[in-house]
């Protein structure tokens, strides 16, 4: 492949059968009472970002090799193992435009499934031996519970900061594309400035992916595949709603108070505030933040070899700031 034809999109075109075909492979070794549950949250598609992330970080510093496909399952089994948990905890009964598993297949199979998914993400990184490597991972699932118990905890108040925020999305959101990236730099031998280098550049590219995700939860559901307003329904207080409370009159405000505490929004209601969202730019405003985001997560590739994946990842990062699901 010439150099100037490696880009995130060529790039997302061509190892997605392959990422695939890993994914069919690790389906194949759940416990068959839980397969047909993995295959369906496992093999229904997605960006799979995460795997191109540990692809491109292991090529980024020297390591290619078939073995690669079987790793960069991995973050993605832990991501669709947590969207499948995330789904039975927020009550969603759709996801990416269809059931969500639990609806499909009942609750105990799906969390069962969700906790085989987890259970396999590890036995299969334990495969390349790397206590390093199981580290990462371990790591990225501990944090990710840790921000999802932390977002539960401060469901239906109104009453934290913006610092709050970011804490719990670091950890529901951030900490495992960190991790797709250090194991991609791990597996590569890299040195240690750049294992550090990549794994900062997936936290901040994380956060941000969370940001631009608490934005788009006000776009049309037709695009996104999702409810509109799901996290308003759910209580949680993220920047757009943040600033959408800031401007409200004292009597709107304790109105509005009442109904986010209790959750007892009306459909009509939620399509209002949503409007009223876009209308003001809170959600546009919620993508600027999440640029800063991005700002740092550019500055960390200064610190990696330059070259054709270097680019990729740059292309990452105006990938998550545009996208429109
Ligand atoms: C989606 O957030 C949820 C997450 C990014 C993380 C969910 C994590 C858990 C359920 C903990 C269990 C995870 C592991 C690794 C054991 P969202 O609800 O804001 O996004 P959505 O709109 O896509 O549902
Ligand atoms: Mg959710």
């Amino acid at each position: 492949m010439r150099e100037q034809d490696l880009s995130l999109s060529r790039l997302f075109e061509e190892e997605r059968p392959r990422v695939h075909h890993a994914l069919e492979k690790a389906v194949g070794l759940l416990p068959p009472p839980v397969r047909e549950i993995g295959a369906y949250v496992l093999l229904a598609g997605g960006k799979r970002l995460r795997p191109l992330l540990t692809l491109t970080s292991s090529r980024l510093l020297g390591r290619n090799d078939p073995e690669l496909y079987r790793l960069c399952a991995v973050p993605e089994m832990i991501h669709a193992a947590s969207l499948l948990h995330d789904d039975i905890l927020d009550e969603a009964d759709t996801r990416r435009g269809r059931p969500s598993a639990h609806t499909c297949f009942g609750l105990r199979p799906a969390l069962l499934a969700g906790d085989a998914m987890l259970a396999l993400a590890d036995c299969e990184v334990t495969v390349f031996g790397r206590t390093d490597m199981v580290e990462c991972v371990s790591d990225a699932m501990m944090r990710t519970v840790a921000g999802e118990a932390h977002e539960i905890a401060l469901q239906g108040s109104l009453s934290h900061s913006e610092d709050d925020y970011i804490n719990v999305i670091t950890g529901k959101t951030g900490w495992l594309l960190r991790a797709s990236c250090r194991l991609g730099a791990l597996y590569a031998g890299a040195e240690e400035r750049q294992v550090e280098a990549l794994s900062d550049f997936g936290l901040y590219a994380g956060i941000a992916f969370q940001m631009v995700d608490d934005a788009l939860d006000f776009a049309a559901s037709d695009i996104t595949g999702k409810p509109c307003g799901g996290d308003l329904r759910e209580g949680k207080f993220t920047p757009p709603v943040m600033r959408y409370v800031r401007e409200l009159e004292q009597a709107d405000r304790a109105d509005f108070t009442q109904k986010f505490t209790s959750a007892s929004f009306s459909d009509e209601e939620i399509s209002r505030i949503a409007a009223r969202i876009r209308e003001c730019g809170h959600d546009a405003a919620t993508r600027a933040l999440a640029d800063e985001y991005l700002r740092r997560a550019e500055d960390c590739l200064a610190l990696l070899p330059a070259g054709p994946e270097r680019n990729i990842l740059r292309e990452v990062i105006p990938f998550i700031r545009d996208r429109e699901k």
